[in-house]
């Protein structure tokens, strides 16, 4: 179900709702469907007293399958026996058994037997395997179940510390600044000083607090699992240089950060640079949308040095402060889920992968899923270097054990046994084959399938990447756009810059839902690479009217036009005409108004109406002319009709679109 869906059922604006569940991080998507613990929570918060019984409106009757599922599974989904799924089947020649397992294609047929709509999970990554009850079933969740905590004993749940990723432009000291954190939080006590690179780290807070650092390459590693479905930061910190200010990459680290709907705090840094210009950094900040409390704005902000380690400690309480309103919970009690941050093949060790454990406990003799792979933890890291035994909840840890290196933003899950890990990495597999395979088929993210997305209800937005040959052009295209106004659907720039579309620009299209809109640049092989395999569309432009009219029309196009009958004439058939190479029109008599070309009729014969459409040609004699007034007569073709009879009578009328 979707947020709008929801607000509407609870009667409540789409953004009181919204509001909600993000406080309360049961979503971070508002776009994608709700879980059913959002879903829940709001009918609990906003709900009428009624019985939470919800009759299935017909379109409602909704399911999001994997690329391949059991019959049985399939069956529970539907609410149905498995011996009538069974029957349904074979009814539509196919054999199969509790057991075996069909696929999407097959289980949509079956679906719509019994009324129901089927969606295919979104990308490859969003499934997740458990284990069954018995230790060797296999059961599908998204991983937005899988991470959630609805299910866990609310007695058991304990704070766990925030997940920071450090964002920035290049050099502006994100990396010094995690040094220099560690240098006197981690590793000051430390003989051997700072040991591997792990992709992420455990610091303590002044306050005896706790926060996790992932270290990405930059924002394009950060979407790039966010595009997978990782969720697995809670705070973004944007580091931005004193010396340097706003830069384009701070500009993007903002957007993406933005689309992933995470709290932002600013660390101004290099503050010990005479060149330093905190106030100019502060005023670029506001220009994008980023306005701190020294300006009066929401965005906590801390002014920082990574050479002095002036105000390192100040930003370590600021996140804290800043993660504290989130509630951070998990289960330290139960098999461990994670997410891989970083993996790599490592002489001696094998394949080892740096795990962010986010739920649960992992322990060494664990056995576990990563993707497709199985395998059993045979020793843990910790960020230190140190050997340790297991992992609580928000502990990243570098995990060897696997029998092939795994990709960052793979979902890592401990399950019962052995058994169960083989089977599901086995089933895993074959999905990711299937996908692969139908991947192809996805639809492309186009202005097309955006209006064919909003028609439905699925969106109300219509959202653009803007990319320009230079800085005055950009905003020239920017606040053209700006000035559409569409009274339903809004224009939502997720993403600008300038230069050609790079992959960054393609990852964040595609986790937005976005189109790109080029102003004056040309294609590169690599953007249309890039672009070809997220499925995005980007389309170019020359012209800003031309781009602006094509967003416009999209837009407008994106409502479900209506159109009023305006009634222009009456005529009477005289007679049937064969035309060669036209076929038979409607010689006629206009008795009252007119008749216009390109205009619609309705035919009655005897009184009753037997044909509705567009007239096709109108003609004087042998001319084509545009409209005929009463008293004249004229040649009137009715498209894709032609049996037409002498007295027969027309209304003729015109289609006014209406503007809402
Ligand atoms: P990339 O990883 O390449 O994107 O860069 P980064 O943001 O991680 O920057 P990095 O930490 O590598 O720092 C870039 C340069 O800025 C280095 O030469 C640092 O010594 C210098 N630098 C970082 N922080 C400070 C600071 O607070 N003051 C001064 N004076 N120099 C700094
Ligand atoms: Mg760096």
């Amino acid at each position: 179900m979707k947020a709008h869906e929801l607000a509407r059922e609870l009667n409540i604006s789409h953004k009181e709702l919204l509001n909600f569940l993000q406080q309360r991080r049961l979503t971070r998507n508002p776009s994608a469907p709700l879980s059913p613990n959002a879903v829940e929570a709001a009918r609990g918060q906003f709900g009428t007293t009624a019985a939470p019984t919800r009759v299935p409106v017909n379109g409602e009757r909704k399911l999001v399958l994997p690329p391949n599922v059991s019959v049985k599974d399939f069956a529970e989904k539907l609410g149905v026996g498995a011996p009538e799924v069974i029957k349904k089947l074979m009814q539509n020649g196919v054999l199969a058994t509790m057991n075996q397992v069909i696929d999407f294609g097959t289980a949509e047929i079956v679906a719509d037997e019994f009324g129901f709509t089927v969606e295919p999970i979104a990308s490859e990554d969003v499934i997740a395997v458990e284990a069954g009850e018995g230790g060797d079933g296999v059961a599908t969740t998204t991983r937005e179940e899988l991470f959630s905590l609805a299910g866990e004993d609310p007695a058991k749940l304990r704070p766990r510390p925030p997940i920071v990723t450090v964002l920035g432009h290049v050099d502006h000291g994100k990396t010094s600044i995690l040094d220099a954190i560690r240098k006197t939080k981690v590793a000051s006590g430390e003989a051997g000083g700072i040991t591997q690179r792990i992709g992420a780290y455990q610091v303590d807070t002044p306050d005896e607090g706790r926060v996790v650092f992932i270290d990405t390459p930059g924002h394009e590693a950060f979407t790039a699992m966010r595009a997978r479905g990782a969720q697995v930061t809670d705070v973004v910190v944007l580091v931005v240089a004193a010396d340097d200010g706003v830069m384009p990459q701070t500009v993007e680290a903002i957007q993406h950060a933005r689309a992933a709907e995470v709290p932002i705090v600013v660390a101004i840094n290099k503050t010990d640079k005479d060149t330093a210009n905190v106030n100019r950094v502060h005023a670029e900040l506001a220009e994008n949308g980023i306005v701190t409390r020294h300006y009066g704005g929401e965005y906590e902000c801390v002014h920082v040095s990574a050479r002095t380690g002036q105000g390192l400690e100040d930003l370590l309480t600021t996140i804290v402060l800043s993660s504290e309103i989130l509630d951070l919970k998990a289960n330290p009690d139960r098999h461990a889920v994670g997410t891989v941050v970083d993996a790599h093949l490592e002489r001696g060790r094998g394949p080892v992968a740096t795990v962010l454990v986010q739920n649960g406990t992992l322990k060494v003799g664990d056995f576990f899923v990563c993707g497709h792979i199985s395998g059993r933890v045979r020793a843990l890291t910790d960020d230190r270097g140190q050997t340790v035994e297991s992992a609580p909840p928000a502990t990243p840890v570098v995990v060897s054990g696997f029998t092939e290196v795994p990709v960052a933003g793979d979902i890592f899950q401990v399950v019962g046994s052995e058994k169960a890990a083989r089977t599901i990495a086995l089933t895993k597999l074959q999905e990711k084959r299937t996908t692969e395979a139908g991947r192809q088929s996805q639809p492309r993210i186009t202005l097309e399938e955006l209006a064919r997305r909003a028609k439905e209800g699925e969106s109300k937005e219509l959202n653009l990447v803007v990319k320009a040959d230079a800085q005055g052009t950009l905003e020239a295209v920017i606040a053209a756009l700006q000035k559409i106004e569409d009274p339903v659907v809004s224009i939502k720039t997720v993403g600008q810059g300038v230069g050609t579309v790079t992959d960054s620009d393609v990852l964040l299209a595609s986790v937005s839902n976005a189109i790109i809109v080029c102003f004056n640049l040309k294609p590169t092989p690599a953007a249309e690479r890039a672009a070809e395999k997220a499925r995005v569309e980007v389309r170019y432009y020359d012209v800003i009217y031309k781009l602006t009219e094509d967003v416009e029309r999209a837009a407008k196009g994106l409502r479900e036009p209506t159109y009023r009958q305006i009634q222009e004439g009456r005529v009477e058939v005289v007679m049937p005409i064969k035309i060669p190479r036209m076929g038979i029109i409607a010689g006629s008599r206009v008795v009252e108004g007119k008749v216009s070309r390109g205009g619609y009729a309705k035919l009655y014969r005897n009184g009753a109406q037997i044909w509705e459409g567009r007239i096709s040609s109108l003609k004087h004699f042998k001319e084509d002319v545009r409209e005929m007034v009463a008293g004249q007569e004229c040649g009137i073709g009715l498209e894709g009709f032609e049996d037409i009879q002498g007295g027969e009578t027309m209304d003729t009328f015109r289609l006014e679109r209406e503007e809402i």
